[in-house]
């Protein structure tokens, strides 16, 4: 077992979206972490990994499906916390990488979580994530559970200006009055960073979240950001959804109520500037939480 006072973090999905967030937030407290991320050798010449070499970052090549479990153990020697922020569409790469941090004598892991929860049965991409959980829990490898809000960039109707064939963010689901949690980008890695570190949250699931609001309130929002009247955006069957699911992320609808608008997830997208002008007038407008 590492000994010594700071963390050990080895990240594994680094340059993605929720990765880099925890990376750039754990590089902001050098007296608590110290940071490695697993970068495949195909995305070494990507500019991030040298922005997290200028951060200090440890860059150790690997690579999740390439990776033997005993390769893995190798890479996570003297680590103290493993976090995966890559899709996990396999679980298998999961369970090896956990089991290695098991072998290792890792103190914590964390799966690739970062989203709203949901029943199981409710669907199948979140049943994915119930499995890696429950295979860690069954193997008493210590563990933190990292749910997130539904990023905010996801929450906004797309603008009449953007021209495509796809209807994402055009588009709607449910009857938009239900509530759900919400999470800046930017926040999850702050989130991750002070969850990481408490010793409270060990073998605890944590949900992490900036506020609460309904898909009326943020299009009201956006209307008044944007002078933009939403109305003609259609409400979608159930059917449409399935589809977009089915053909995304293969998965399999057998309860879409669980959330009436984080089912709008694969039709609405911004990018994520977008939080930086939503962001403090949503927080402000609908709990003046941040
Ligand atoms: N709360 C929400 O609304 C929300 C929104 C989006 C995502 N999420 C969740 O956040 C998690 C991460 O999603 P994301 O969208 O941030 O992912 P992403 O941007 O697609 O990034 C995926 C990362 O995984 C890495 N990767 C892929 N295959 C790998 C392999 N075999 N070995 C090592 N690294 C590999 C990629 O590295 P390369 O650079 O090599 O490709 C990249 O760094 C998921 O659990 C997702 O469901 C939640």
């Amino acid at each position: 077992m590492a000994s010594h006072t700071k963390h050990i973090v080895l990240l594994v999905g680094s340059t993605g979206k929720t990765g880099s967030s925890i990376v750039r937030a754990l590089a902001k407290l050098p007296e608590k972490y110290v940071i490695k991320a697993l970068v495949r050798r195909s995305s070494m010449d990507k500019p991030i990994v040298q922005e997290f070499r200028n951060l200090g970052v440890e860059i150790v090549p690997g690579d999740l499906a390439g990776d033997t479990q005993e390769s893995l153990e190798t890479k996570l020697n003297n680590v103290d916390i493993v976090i995966n922020a890559t899709i996990p569409v396999e679980d298998g790469n999961q369970n090896k990488l956990f089991l290695a941090a098991k072998n290792a004598s890792v103190k914590r892991v964390v799966p690739s979580d970062f989203g709203p929860s949901a029943p199981p049965g409710a669907m199948k991409y979140q049943d994915t994530k119930l499995k890696i959980r429950q295979f860690i829990i069954e193997n008493e490898i210590p563990y933190t559970f990292i749910q997130a809000g539904w990023l905010t960039s996801l929450l906004f109707p797309q603008s009449h200006s953007v021209v495509g064939n796809s209807p994402m963010g055009k588009q709607f689901y449910g009857s938009g009055k239900v509530k759900t949690a919400y999470t800046a980008l930017e926040r999850v890695g702050e989130f991750v960073a002070r969850i990481i570190g408490d010793p409270r949250t060990l073998n605890q699931t944590v949900q992490a979240y900036d506020g609460e609001a309904t898909l009326e309130e943020v299009w009201t929002i956006a209307s008044k950001v944007t002078g933009e009247n939403f109305d003609d955006y259609t409400r979608v069957k159930i059917e449409f959804l399935c589809r977009c699911f089915v053909c995304l992320l293969s998965a399999d609808f057998t309860n879409v109520s669980f959330y009436s608008f984080s089912s709008r997830r694969k039709i609405s997208s911004l990018p994520s500037e977008m939080d930086r002008i939503f962001l403090p007038l949503f927080s402000s407008s609908i709990t003046g939480r941040r």
